[in-house]
C-alpha cells in the first residue's frame, strides 16, 4: 500500500462490538490500543494497563474482526526487562489473541528488544514522538520533537527500528514537516497520528473518530466524525424518562398469554 501510495487506515478497537464496526466500514488494521486504559478502564493514562487487560480486550476485538489485520500494543513496562521476558510476554498475546502483530513505545533504548520480537517471527510496530507510557517523563501530553536534537534523535530511532525489523512506525504528535521528512527516509510505512498529512497512513482512537467521550482530553490532532456521546446520553435520557412515567414498555414490546391461561393459574 506504501508503494502504490494507498493511504493506511487505523483505528483502535477494544472489544468485539467496536471491531466490527471498524471491519464494517473496511478500514486496513486495527489496533488494540493501551489507550484502553484511558477510554474504555477510566485511568489517567496508560501506565496502569496490564498484559491481561490487554489480552482480556484484544481476545474480544479479534473475535468481532476475524478477516482484518489486529495490532496489539505491548503495555507498560512488558518489554524492558531481560529480552527473555519481553518474548515470553510478547509469545503470550501471540498466541492467546491471535494478534498479527504487536506495538511497542521506543526507539534506540528498546532495540534488542525488538530484535528479539522479529527474529521470533513477530511483526513489530514501532512507536516514536508522544509515546504515552512515558508522559510522566515528558510532564504531560504534549507535541514532542519540536526541537533539532529531539527531531534528529526521532528520525534516527526510526531509521534503527526499520534496520532492527520493524515493519511499520506510528508516529504521534510531532510536527508535520518531521512526520513528512521520517515517511520519506523510511522504506516501511509510518502511520501518523497528529503528525501531518505526508505519513504513509493515519490512525486515531475509535472513540475520538465517534465523540464517545465524555471528559477526556481531545488534541488538536484529533477530528470527530459523530457526537455519538451526546446521541448516548439523549437516548438514554429518553429511555430513563418513559419508564419513569410507564410508557415504556408499552403492548408493542410485551409477551401475551391466553386470558383463560392466565385466570386457571391459583395463588
Ligand atoms: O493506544 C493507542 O490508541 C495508540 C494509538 C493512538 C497510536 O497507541
Ligand atoms: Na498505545
Amino acid at each position: 500500500m506504501r508503494e502504490r501510495k494507498e493511504s493506511i487506515v487505523m483505528v483502535t478497537a477494544y472489544d468485539a462490538t467496536q471491531a466490527a464496526h471498524a471491519e464494517a466500514a473496511g478500514v486496513d488494521v486495527i489496533l488494540v490500543g493501551d489507550s484502553l486504559g484511558m477510554v474504555v478502564l477510566g485511568y489517567d493514562t496508560t501506565i496502569p494497563v496490564t498484559i491481561n487487560d490487554m489480552l482480556h480486550h484484544a481476545k474480544a476485538v479479534r473475535r468481532g474482526a476475524k478477516n482484518t489485520m489486529v495490532l496489539v500494543d505491548m503495555p507498560f513496562a512488558s518489554y524492558h526487562q531481560s529480552v527473555a521476558d519481553t518474548v515470553r510476554n510478547a509469545s503470550k498475546i501471540m498466541q492467546e489473541a491471535y494478534a498479527d502483530g504487536l506495538k511497542l513505545e521506543g526507539g534506540s533504548e528498546i532495540l534488542p528488544h525488538v530484535q528479539a520480537l522479529v527474529q521470533a517471527g513477530i511483526p513489530i510496530c514501532g512507536h516514536l514522538g508522544l509515546t504515552p507510557q512515558s508522559v510522566l517523563q515528558f510532564g504531560g501530553f504534549r507535541v514532542q520533537a519540536k526541537e533539532m536534537d529531539a527531531a534528529q534523535k526521532l528520525l534516527d530511532d526510526a531509521l534503527q527500528l526499520q534496520q532492527a525489523g520493524a515493519f511499520m512506525v506510528v508516529l504521534e504528535c510531532i510536527p508535520s514537516a518531521l512526520g513528512a521528512l521520517v515517511t520519506e527516509s523510511l522504506d516501511i510505512p509510518t502511520i501518523g497520528i497528529g503528525a501531518g498529512e505526508n505519513c504513509s497512513g493515519q490512525v486515531l482512537v475509535y472513540h475520538d473518530v465517534l465523540g464517545l467521550g465524555m471528559h477526556h482530553r481531545r488534541p488538536k490532532f484529533v477530528k470527530k466524525y459523530a457526537t455519538l456521546g451526546d446521541s448516548a446520553i439523549s437516548a438514554l435520557t429518553k429511555y430513563k424518562d418513559e419508564v419513569k412515567r410507564r410508557e415504556f414498555p408499552n403492548p408493542d414490546y410485551r409477551y401475551d398469554i391466553a386470558a383463560d391461561a392466565i385466570s386457571k393459574l391459583s395463588n
